[in-house]
């Protein structure tokens, strides 16, 4: 089954570009919103890395999600499209001093602190401006994700976070910095993640270290368990929402929180990953020894996870209805790792039409580049186009 586009409104726009749906993403929001609200202490925070084209963040921010930050290029995005700065946290193994005072100057919910170093400037910057700066630790929980090497973040190989034996340390450490206000905890394992056993895993991490913090009377107000449920690229209309209830009901059922506690989560590919598609239009139909061509005009620039991480996204020619045939989908980038897919069998292709690569709304649009002075490719919405 392919997706229906607004073909008639893509023939007057320059491929490539970016188009969202808009009802998917407000289905998506109105799953997370119904499932989150069975729980009454779950605050969901979109994580802006997916996707801050300010259009699909206005949609996000009506449905009352707060901000996960991590760069002062995305608080200012974020509060742009008017998320409260008070529901933005701010995570990143390395927060320059002009991007602390940026969340100090607009008091935003809490840092995530990644290391010693960090913690001690962000008390000196806090002091400077006698500010008392909220702060979180990540902690590496060593807990692996079934999920590519490149995108899995919590194991003790990775650069974030605080590893579990510097925890007491370090919370005893903020304890006597008179700038600063110890919060809670934050934890983030990894992307793509579909085995809810994965978040079992940190659930079960999250209860030894928290019995361990309780038997020192330390009070943990939040704890922060990042984002990371995937999304079917296989199937981007039969599975259009990602399965939010069984993600919200894993934690619930496993991690032990205690009635003061706020559970926070950030979400990124699983808000905003269905609803968009990068859209291109063929060049050219190539026939090489034994196979054929489809050379696009978008390329890894537009959509750089399949030469990244060998992402795989579904690929349809949304203008033919020509018996399949068998291509190597490609674009016109000089390097050899810019394909999109290989051995992909699409209504027969010609010059000029339209293909949709999808599933492209996370980590799709803002990742794009500039290489080979290439244009950024727009963002449109369904909205705009009817
Ligand atoms: N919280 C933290 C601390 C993170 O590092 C990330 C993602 C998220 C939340 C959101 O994770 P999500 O819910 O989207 O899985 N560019 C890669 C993904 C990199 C993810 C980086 N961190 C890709 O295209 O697959």
């Amino acid at each position: 089954m392919k997706g229906t586009f607004p073909i008639n409104k893509f023939r007057e726009l320059r491929t490539p570009f970016y188009y969202y749906d808009t009802k998917v993403l407000r289905d998506t929001l109105s799953h997370i919103r119904t499932e989150v609200a069975k729980y009454g202490n779950y605050s969901v925070h979109y994580a802006v890395k997916a996707n801050a084209n300010p259009k699909v963040l206005a949609i996000i921010r009506e449905n009352c999600l707060g901000a996960d930050c991590v760069s002062g290029g995305e608080i200012r995005a974020a509060i742009k499209a008017g998320f409260p700065t008070d529901k933005i946290v701010f995570a990143g193994v390395g927060k320059a001093d002009w991007e602390i005072n940026l969340g100090l100057d607009y008091d935003i919910f809490c840092f995530n602190v990644e290391s010693v170093p960090e913690l001690e400037i962000i008390n000196e910057l806090a002091a400077a401006k006698g500010k008392i700066a909220n702060v979180a630790f990540r902690i590496n929980p060593n807990v692996g994700a079934h999920t590519h090497a490149n995108i899995t973040t919590g194991l003790a190989e990775n650069k974030f976070g605080i590893s579990m034996q510097d925890m007491n340390h370090v919370i005893d450490m903020a304890h006597d910095m008179k700038n600063l206000r110890f919060i809670g905890l934050h934890f983030h394992i990894g992307s793509q993640i579909l085995d809810m056993g994965d978040f079992v895993a940190l659930c079960n991490r999250i209860n030894e270290l928290q019995d361990k913090l309780e038997a020192r009377h330390i009070r943990i107000e939040h704890v922060n368990v990042g984002g990371g449920l995937g999304i079917d690229y296989g199937h981007p209309n039969r599975q259009s929402i990602p399965d939010f209830k069984s993600y919200f009901e894993t934690y619930n059922s496993h991690l032990k929180l205690r009635p003061h506690q706020t559970l926070h989560f950030e979400l990124g590919r699983a808000v905003v990953g269905q609803c968009g598609s990068l859209i291109s239009q063929v060049l050219y139909v190539k026939q090489g020894t034994n196979k054929q061509f489809a050379i696009l005009d978008a390329g890894m620039t537009d959509l750089i996870r399949p030469a990244l991480y060998q992402a795989f996204h579904k690929i349809e020619n949304i203008t033919s209805d020509a018996p399949v045939q068998t291509y190597d989908v490609v674009g016109p980038i000089c390097e050899s790792s810019d394909v999109f897919g290989k051995a992909i069998d699409l209504n027969g292709v010609k010059r000029g039409d339209f293909i949709a690569l999808r599933s492209a709304g996370a980590y799709g649009e803002i990742m794009a580049s500039g290489y080979n002075c290439r244009e950024l490719p727009q963002g449109y919405t369904s909205d705009e186009l009817v």
